[in-house]
């Protein structure tokens, strides 16, 4: 792995412990032409790279059935997600192109940009940026083991060897402070818990005039479409956020220069370190 993509890590069970982090190497290949695992270099823990994937979160209870985080971890859905199941589920409250037009511009990328890209699914926004770097690198972070996969045949597919892939739970961060000019994550921030600490995170793993982008979903006025939003985050634990919500969360983590844009229910905004 390249040192440069090391050094923006530190060691998650460590910090579970209530130590100082420590920072992580990689052991040497196993002979068979794999990659090494990651060790950290204080506690021993280690953490298994395969298949392309370094995995921080290893077995995990599997999620409830029809839930959210199931569907993200379902084949079928995985296999027509990014072409079929996101722009059709995110028609009746915002609109995709829109998202990701309005994301790449607020990103406003440069050639030695370092990005990390949270709740990355199959690396859809993930890739977009990666054909803006140069010898930055970008990094995508997902909890689905599946749809990881699916982001590494793509990036094959692409060839483009800017990218790194990780299985991360984002409320058990693993990145060192100061690691990047770009922190983005869409279509997730309304399934996470505990937000004030993951923003409080994020701002941690930015440079000093680093920016975070968010894309995310808003409350609905409008009494048929509040009871549509109220049954799935019923069903499937979706959080839709007040207007004002998401500029507290992101101030009280740090952040400045707050800049929203709404489309029906959808919001993307960005937000300055
Ligand atoms: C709707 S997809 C978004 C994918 C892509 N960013 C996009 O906008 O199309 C939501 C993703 O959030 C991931 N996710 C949910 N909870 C997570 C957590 N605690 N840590 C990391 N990823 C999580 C899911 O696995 C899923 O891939
Ligand atoms: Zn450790």
């Amino acid at each position: 792995m390249e040192k440069n993509i090391l050094d923006k890590l530190s060691c998650p069970a460590c910090s579970a412990a209530g130590r100082q982090r420590g920072r992580l190497f990689e052991t040497p290949p196993d002979g068979s032409g794999n990659r090494g695992d990651l060790r950290c270099e204080k506690c021993g823990t280690e953490f298994m790279q395969g298949g392309g994937i370094i995995d921080f979160v290893g077995d995990a209870s599997s999620p409830r059935i029809f839930s959210s985080q199931w569907s993200m971890e379902f084949p079928p859905i995985i296999a027509l997600y990014e072409h079929i199941w996101r722009p059709a589920v995110t028609r009746p409250f915002s609109d995709l192109s829109w998202e990701i037009d309005t994301s790449l511009r607020l990103m406003d990328l440069a050639p030695e940009h370092d990005v990390l890209d949270i709740a990355c699914g199959p690396g859809n926004f993930t890739r977009l940026f990666a054909g803006k770097l140069g010898r930055g690198s970008v990094i995508g972070i997902d909890l689905s083991l599946p749809m990881l996969k699916r982001g590494i045949a793509e990036i094959e597919r692409i060839k483009n060897r800017r990218i790194t892939l990780m299985r991360v739970d984002v409320t058990k961060w693993v990145f060192a402070p100061k690691s990047f000019d770009r922190v983005h994550c869409a279509g997730a921030l309304h399934l996470f818990p505990s937000l004030p600490s993951v923003f409080r995170s994020i701002y941690d793993s930015l440079r000093p005039g680093g920016i975070f982008i968010g894309a995310t979903y808003l409350k609905a006025a409008g009494r048929t479409k509040r009871l549509f939003q109220n049954y799935i985050s019923s069903a499937h634990g979706f959080h839709w956020f007040e207007p004002e919500e998401l500029q507290g969360l992101v101030s009280g983590a740090g952040f400045t220069g707050w800049e929203q844009y709404v489309k029906k229910q959808g919001v993307v905004f960005r937000a300055k370190k």
